[in-house]
């Protein structure tokens, strides 16, 4: 998912989500599009306060290059429920590696407050170094491609669940082959079919009622033996919370 830009040629997709629903609109409300300043659709990324949004790294385009979109549900309507706010600040994680795909998040702080309602809402995550069981099933949202071969609009959001698939397996010889690190998690099913895709990078993969899970990587979409690779949220925790933090007493001490 990290050539995941629209544009240039390629339409933006159908339906969203490979092998997924429309959820009822406005229902998953701590999702944001992250969007070009010409509203093209790049990646997902959620809200945990009303001036903080987590999203992955490699959706970096530059801060003056972004705009954010909450309370959103088809990005081609304007349906009167959606809150555009530029960025302020962005903090890709220092340990980021384009190549490894390892320590793939980011933080982006608001210039202004979103307000949360009926509409917008902050996601939980979970506290640091919590594991999420095998089989586990979560969901996964967003505006992406719906198959890996792209498509065309409408735009409305699409969701999907998925089981957590073990590092163990995730990482083995019939899989992606030593590629898994301890900060990535992996789901969907080994047949394949379901599937986050291009567009969806940054989105939440939200199991119990936290988002365990950042879209990252994969290999192309929905493969079989190829699961979907998010950032493990519960590994960068401390990280989101002492980032938010610091930021706070630094402009204090000023
Ligand atoms: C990324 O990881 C690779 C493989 O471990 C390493 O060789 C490279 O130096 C890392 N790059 C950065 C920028 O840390
Ligand atoms: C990083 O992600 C890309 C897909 O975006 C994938 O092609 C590549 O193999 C991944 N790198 C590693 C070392 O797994
Ligand atoms: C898996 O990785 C090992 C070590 O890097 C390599 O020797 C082997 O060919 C790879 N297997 C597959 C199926 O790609
Ligand atoms: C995945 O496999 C590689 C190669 O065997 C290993 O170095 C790495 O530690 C494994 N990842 C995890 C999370 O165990």
């Amino acid at each position: 998912f990290i050539s995941l830009f629209f544009g240039s040629g390629q339409n933006s997709a159908t339906e969203r989500i490979v092998g997924g629903y429309a959820p009822v609109p406005h229902s998953i409300k701590y999702i944001v599009s992250i969007q070009t300043r010409d509203r093209q659709h790049m990646c997902g990324g959620f809200l945990i306060n009303k001036y903080w949004i987590v999203t992955a790294a490699h959706c970096n385009i530059g801060l003056h290059k972004m705009l954010i979109v909450a309370g959103d549900y088809s990005l081609t309507i304007y349906e009167g429920t959606e809150q555009q706010i530029l960025p302020q600040l962005l903090v890709p994680h220092p340990a980021y590696n384009r190549t490894t795909n390892n320590s793939d998040i980011m933080l982006i702080k608001l210039r202004a407050p979103i307000n949360l309602g009926s509409f917008v809402s902050i996601a939980l995550l979970p506290r640091q170094g919590t594991t999420i069981a095998e089989g586990r099933v979560c969901r996964v949202s967003g505006w992406g491609y719906t198959s890996p071969s792209g498509g065309q609009i409408p735009s409305t959001l699409r969701t999907v669940k998925l089981p957590i698939i073990s590092t163990e397996k995730c990482n083995s010889s019939e899989s992606f082959n030593g590629s898994i690190t301890e900060n990535m998690i992996c789901a969907g099913y080994s047949i394949g079919g379901k599937d986050a895709c291009k567009g969806d990078s940054g989105g939440p993969l939200v199991c119990d009622g936290r988002v365990y899970g950042v879209v990252s990587w994969g290999k192309g979409c929905a493969e079989a033996q190829f699961p979907g690779v998010y950032t493990a949220v519960s590994k960068f925790r401390k990280w989101i919370d002492n980032t938010i933090l610091s930021y706070y007493s630094r402009c204090n001490n000023n």
